[in-house]
């Protein structure tokens, strides 16, 4: 059963409140914590954007964009009516500085702990902007906290500025650098397996695990981010940080508590000892690929170019073999690989054990497999142990893998799983950092990307041109060959 525990009454704006994360994801997942009896009932959600509207036609806006993704055997009427009549809009335009007063107005409170919680959904070359005019109406006063959303620039330089410019003005302690990912109910799993259980974190190193692949692969092309989406590419938009996160999380020494800086802290040391991916690595390290036309889902796509309307180099679809050097991985390679238009949605993590150091079975070695940890972020959350077992009946000894399956909705009967948004929102309410980025771990990211950026684009890395609804470029399973290994594809 979720257990709902109570937050102080608070306040939340959302910046660029009528775009694409803000109707899809914010208002959504605040809508289900009302839902859930969450939301006190003071509490104020105020809009922000550059249209002029009243509250009511913004509360009407975000009924019709939000409805979609709500799903409505969870919420009722009764529900949609509180929630929007806790809606409101105030017009703001990020840059040019209109509007501030009248939000500093709206946010007026005589409590000096009331926590006033501002979403940046916007650009992240606004936030400068952002933090700068929020602070002339002293909406920087303790009790404001900020959200960033990622990626926070597009390499180190330009997310250092930002980290500066917003640094000026707000305390570290009020940024909350938002990677939706760490708010899955299963990557917190992950911390839960590893160090709720004393059987793991006894093989968890070079000497027990082979390789580890972490995969996020995605059916949706380019949508409606077009202008977003070509500017960054599937290194920026999924890598330096959904993908980096998972393995910091996944190779981490245990840090002392549950807490946030001792957590942040090892995940730094992670990002710390990446082995860097220069000149001489970059061809046969990394992949880089974009869609072509093809099939998902049963129905013909068109290549990403044509989605675009435009030429373009962009990569949408990214493999690298990663190195992390240090006594607990050394010489183990982790495959990141991330992709729009793929054959399959899902996001796993596998733990590859090496095989046993000597058979004693008819056959030696043969047919005796390392075991198999995978690790199910989405969709089917859970965790599956590939073990080898015996056939059951005469015939021999004759050994085949067998699975300890772990499913998440069999096991908890939740009904609904909640979306990551829901948790990492009201964590900021609560003040707490645990599954956010601290500066230095976004920057420690950067320094590990920037190098193969800029591989890339002076070594002319080729960008191999995949059919859309395959797992990606031949050149990506080549890459693994070169190593003696292979993708396990989808629920293997
Ligand atoms: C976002 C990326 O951060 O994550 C998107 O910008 C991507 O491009 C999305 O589609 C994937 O999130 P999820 O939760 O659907 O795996």
């Amino acid at each position: 059963m979720a257990k709902i525990i109570p937050v102080k009454p608070f306040d939340q704006v959302v910046f660029g409140a009528l775009g694409d994360l803000a109707k899809r994801k914010l208002f959504p997942a605040l809508l289900y914590r009302d839902c859930d009896g969450q939301i006190p009932a003071d509490a104020r959600i105020i809009g922000s954007g550059r249209r002029d509207l009243s509250d009511e036609a913004f509360r009407q806006q975000i009924q019709e964009a939000a409805a979609p993704f709500v799903d409505e055997n969870f919420v009722d009427q009764a529900v949609w009516k509180r929630f929007l009549a806790r809606l409101s809009y105030v017009r703001v335009d990020v840059a040019a500085g209109a509007g501030y007063a009248d939000l500093a107005q709206a946010l007026k409170t005589d409590n000096p702990t009331r926590p006033q919680v501002i979403y940046l959904a916007l650009s992240p070359s606004l936030y400068g902007d952002a933090a700068k005019n929020l602070a002339q109406v002293g909406l920087n006063r303790p009790q404001v906290r900020l959200v960033l959303e990622k990626p926070l620039g597009h390499d180190l330089k330009s997310s250092q500025a930002i980290n500066s410019q917003v640094g000026a003005y707000f305390d570290e302690t009020q940024i909350y650098r938002i990677d939706h990912y760490l708010g899955k109910e299963s990557v917190q799993n992950l911390l839960a397996l590893r160090f709720g259980n004393v059987m793991f974190e006894r093989v968890w190193n070079a000497a027990n695990i082979d390789h580890v692949q972490i995969t996020a692969a995605e059916t949706v092309g380019l949508g409606s981010r077009a202008a977003y989406y070509n500017t960054a590419g599937a290194l920026r938009d999924m890598v330096q940080n959904h993908l980096l996160q998972l393995m910091c999380l996944t190779a981490m020494e245990p840090p002392a508590q549950f807490e946030a800086d001792a957590i942040r802290d090892e995940k730094r040391k992670v990002l710390k000892a990446l082995r860097p991916i220069g000149k001489a690595e970059i061809a046969h390290k990394t992949v880089r690929g974009q869609y072509g036309a093809g099939a998902v889902d049963g129905g013909y796509v068109e290549a990403y170019m044509d989605e675009l309307g435009a030429e373009t180099t962009t990569e949408t679809f990214v493999a690298i073999q990663a190195e992390i050097d240090n006594w607990r991985w050394a010489g183990v390679p982790f495959y990141l690989r991330t992709g729009k238009r793929l054959a399959s949605r899902y996001t796993e993590i596998i733990i590859q054990f090496r095989e046993v150091p000597h058979s004693i079975f008819d056959g030696g070695d043969q047919g005796l497999l390392g075991n198999r940890l995978v690790i199910r972020l989405q969709p089917d959350e859970g965790v599956r142990l590939n073990l080898m077992t015996k056939e059951p009946g005469p015939g021999g000894m004759r050994l085949r893998e067998a699975a300890l399956d772990l499913s998440f909705a069999e096991e908890f009967n939740l009904g609904r799983f909640p979306d990551a948004y829901e948790r990492l929102l009201l964590d900021v309410v609560r003040g707490d950092t645990t599954l956010f980025m601290r500066n230095d771990e976004v920057e420690a990211a950067w320094s590990w990307i920037d190098p193969i950026l800029t591989a890339w684009e002076n070594e002319n890395q080729p960008l191999e041109l995949y059919a859309a609804g395959t797992m990606g470029p031949t050149q990506s399973d080549l890459m693994l060959g070169l190593k003696g290994h292979k993708w396990h594809g989808d629920a293997s």
